[in-house]
């Protein structure tokens, strides 16, 4: 089996290429630099020349408030690039996982949203993500679609980070309470993909680490973890205003994973202390 991993410059694309080299598994990380995938011709080139089994499709324009002023880029890279990446993928015969997020739901919901929910994302990411995945179902039946949330791991910027390093500037902190998800700890988000590929369960999925939590109760647990004494306050997002709206609730239920026989995922809390054992953090 050969893997072709887009993005892999990024937060899960490192992580994957990693376990990818640990596993024995071949595969090629193609960073932006070398594949840009708003390109057809860099998409095409590319997998002609690495003939992948399997694209692992993580790239993406990420950034979820500056999308919101730059709606044709985001389009671009989250939409057109996955049609690219869906088309060519069919025209070798190798199958696509696809990685979206839990931004394509409005977060009106009070329970975990199951795969075959209702979409109907708030911002400029989420309606571009999901237009990717549209792009992905058009194009084929042997696609993987999994969306994930609130992303943490080693490499690149994310919110475990950014609260430990307030928590060495600050002695007080306002974090946002009225938005629940689960987070997803990039290790484990990246073993899932990698046994996920090696069946042929095509489909939605979701794949987040178990649980949920507020912003605020995910900082709370990571300052008592690191033994870090700072006052949080919890705030409403009115209180915290950003250019993109965020869905109040997006917790996704895990049916199509249990449905499958599938591994599932630990508790967050779990794969926090992990995460923070592995960046020295405590
Ligand atoms: N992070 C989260 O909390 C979260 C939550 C739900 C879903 N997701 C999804 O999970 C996937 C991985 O996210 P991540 O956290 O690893 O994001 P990330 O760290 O921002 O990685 C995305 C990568 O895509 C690259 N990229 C941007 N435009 C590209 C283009 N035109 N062609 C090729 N590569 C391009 C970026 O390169 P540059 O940095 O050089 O631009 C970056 O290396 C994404 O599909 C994202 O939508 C993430």
């Amino acid at each position: 089996m050969n893997i072709l991993v887009t993005g892999a410059n990024g937060q899960l694309g490192q992580e994957l290429c990693e376990q990818l080299e640990a596993q024995g598994i071949s595969y090629v990380g193609c960073s932006k630099r070398k594949l840009d995938v708003t390109s057809y011709e860099q998409v095409k080139k590319a997998f002609t020349n690495y003939n992948p089994d399997v694209i692992i499709h993580t790239a993406a324009y990420t950034n979820v408030d500056r999308a919101e002023q730059e709606e044709e880029l985001a389009y671009e890279v989250n939409a057109l690039g996955a049609k690219n990446v869906a088309n060519v993928a069919k025209e070798i015969g190798a199958k696509l996982c696809y990685i979206s997020t839990d931004y394509v739901f409005n977060g009106e919901g009070f329970v975990p949203y199951g795969e075959t929910d209702e979409v109907s994302p708030l911002g400029v990411y989420g309606k571009t993500k999901f237009a990717g995945e549209q792009f992905v179902r058009e194009n084929g039946d042997q696609y993987f679609i999994v969306r994930t949330s609130w992303v943490f791991g080693k490499h690149g910027q994310n919110f475990v980070k950014t609260m430990l390093r307030l928590a060495e500037e600050r002695e007080e902190l306002g974090v946002v309470h009225d938005q629940v998800g689960s987070p997803t700890y990039t290790h484990d988000l990246a073993l899932f993909l990698i046994e996920l590929i090696q069946t042929n369960h095509f489909g939605t999925y979701h794949a987040s680490n178990n649980g949920s939590c507020s912003w605020y109760e995910f900082a709370c647990t990571i300052f008592d973890s690191v033994h870090k004494n700072i006052k949080v306050n919890p705030l409403t997002t009115k209180e915290f205003p950003r250019p993109a709206p965020r869905p109040h609730y997006s917790v996704l239920g895990h049916e199509a994973i249990k449905d499958k026989g599938l591994r599932d995922f630990r508790h967050w809390k779990e794969a926090l202390q992990d995460f923070l054992v592995e960046i020295g953090a405590k």
